[in-house]
């Protein structure tokens, strides 16, 4: 059934098209429709300024939307006035003469030792760290305790996240940066590759780009290089000057590519900039990732380790072993003879040319492995199981030796601690954090150490 034409309606419509067209005509109702148009603009462009206005008031809202995925254990929240108050505290100076500084990585190995020693001095110290989950959390959540009981809050949070950054450095000025913060490990770079793009990469820029165009002042930066960079060098000892063009690991890479990078910041902005190519570091709270610290932990369970041996008509694998309480003093002598950065907040034209530097951190004397296998024997009373096995070429080197005399020039570096005192503290750190009870007494006097 097809329904009838509805008549009415279609005169109705055609009575008000008439009707409209009649107005239009009118000059009168062109005033009225200009000033509707113009009413309209303006409360679009209020709508407009109040959504602006609420955004540049809560960053922390848009920080939320470009955090990453983490792990259980952490529990970010930015802002409030209870989480500023707690920034703005632990990065205030105790001493009149004291520094203001961002330890990123602060829940790290060597992050946590500068951070306490910094502290302790009179410095000012605000952490950041991402607590990512590349090995145990729960050891860096441990350091991030003995930190907020020493005064030190660490933020959780991404240096890959420049909203965070900006928020920090618009709350605090700081100082300097002590640059820590990366993704560690030779092998795991076959494993994954993108987390050292990430963090080693995108991560430092992104701290450089805050460092250079946002914060005010502009902060001196040192940070954490590595002695991979000497990768297939056979030169010994290692200098500064060497060739470092030919990294064996993705790592070793990343970092070389952040020396190359530092140099740009550094030309570019007036970024005072210093690298630290860390020697394989040890010691207590140290990376359960690390040879010595899982030697210890196989070697009390009972388990094989592997031991690698270098190829015929090669020198031993052997490392230049560096406690940590050495490495503490290198970083802090480089922060305290780093120069002002030299350029214009805000990205302008450097003023003049800013201090750019490198140095080797070391022990100068290499171990060979087996050797670092006998002494965590004799300190923990135990015979290792061993599987010697030639090195596979996936990114380990088979030596370092650091030629220091560079840092020891301009800061007085000097290394005092020898791999036998400097496990001895390690073994009783790591028996008293793990709750281990050793057989016997140790040869070495663990336990009275
Ligand atoms: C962080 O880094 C990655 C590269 O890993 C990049 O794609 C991303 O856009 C960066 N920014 C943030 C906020 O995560
Ligand atoms: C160590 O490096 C310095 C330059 O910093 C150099 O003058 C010296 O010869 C080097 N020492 C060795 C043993 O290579």
């Amino acid at each position: 059934m097809v329904s009838p034409p509805d008549t009415s309606k279609t005169t109705k419509l055609e009575r008000y098209n008439s009707y409209l067209r009649k107005v239009n005509s009118s000059s009168s109702t062109k005033i009225v429709t200009s000033t509707s148009k113009i009413l309209f603009r303006t409360t679009l462009l209020t709508a407009v300024v109040m959504i602006l206005f609420f955004t540049i008031n809560h960053p922390s809202l848009s920080i939320a939307t470009t955090r990453r995925p983490r792990s259980l254990l952490s529990s970010p929240s930015f802002g409030g006035a209870a989480w500023e108050k707690q920034v703005r505290k632990s990065s205030t100076p105790r001493s009149p003469t004291g520094i203001s500084v961002l330890v990123t990585g602060a829940g790290g190995f060597v992050g946590s030792h500068c951070s306490l020693a910094l502290r302790k001095r009179g410095d000012g110290v605000l952490g950041l760290d991402n607590f990512n989950s590349y090995y145990d959390p729960s050891l860096k959540r441990s350091r991030q305790q003995l930190l907020l009981k020493n005064g030190i809050f660490i933020v959780d949070g991404d240096i890959n996240n420049s909203g965070l950054l900006k928020k920090l450095f618009d709350m605090v000025p700081f100082t300097h940066i002590l640059h820590l913060a990366a993704q560690a490990g030779v092998r795991y770079a076959m494993k994954n590759p993108q987390s050292y793009i990430h963090s080693n990469i995108a991560g430092f820029v992104n701290l450089l780009e805050v460092a250079a165009k946002h914060a005010d002042p502009q902060p001196a930066i040192v940070w954490a290089s590595s002695s991979s960079v000497y990768g297939l060098n056979t030169a010994n000892p290692f200098s500064e000057s060497h060739r470092t063009d030919r990294p064996a690991s993705l790592y070793a890479a990343t970092k070389k590519a952040g020396e190359e990078i530092a140099h740009t910041y550094n030309h570019i902005y007036g970024l005072s900039l210093t690298g630290l190519r860390f020697f394989t570091v040890y010691g207590p709270w140290g990376r359960p990732d690390m040879a010595y610290f899982f030697f210890t932990k196989d070697i009390l369970n009972g388990k094989t380790i592997t031991v690698f041996r270098s190829a015929e008509g090669q020198k031993d694998v052997a490392r230049d072993f560096t406690y940590i309480d050495d490495v503490v003093k290198g970083c802090l002598g480089a922060l305290d003879t780093a120069e002002k950065s030299t350029g214009v907040p805000g990205g302008g034209k450097k003023r003049g040319p800013a201090q750019l530097r490198v140095y080797n951190l070391g022990n100068t004397s290499p171990v060979p492995v087996s050797k670092l296998v006998s002494i965590l024997e004799n300190l923990l009373s135990s015979k290792a199981k061993k599987n010697i096995v030639r090195m596979p070429a996936n990114g380990d080197v088979p030596y370092t030796h650091a030629n220091v005399s560079l840092a020891h020039h301009d800061f007085g570096y000097k290394p005092t601690t020898d791999l036998t005192s400097g496990l001895r503290k390690f073994v009783k750190w790591y028996v008293g954090y793990y709750g281990i009870h050793l057989k016997s007494e140790s040869s070495d006097g663990i336990k009275d150490v």
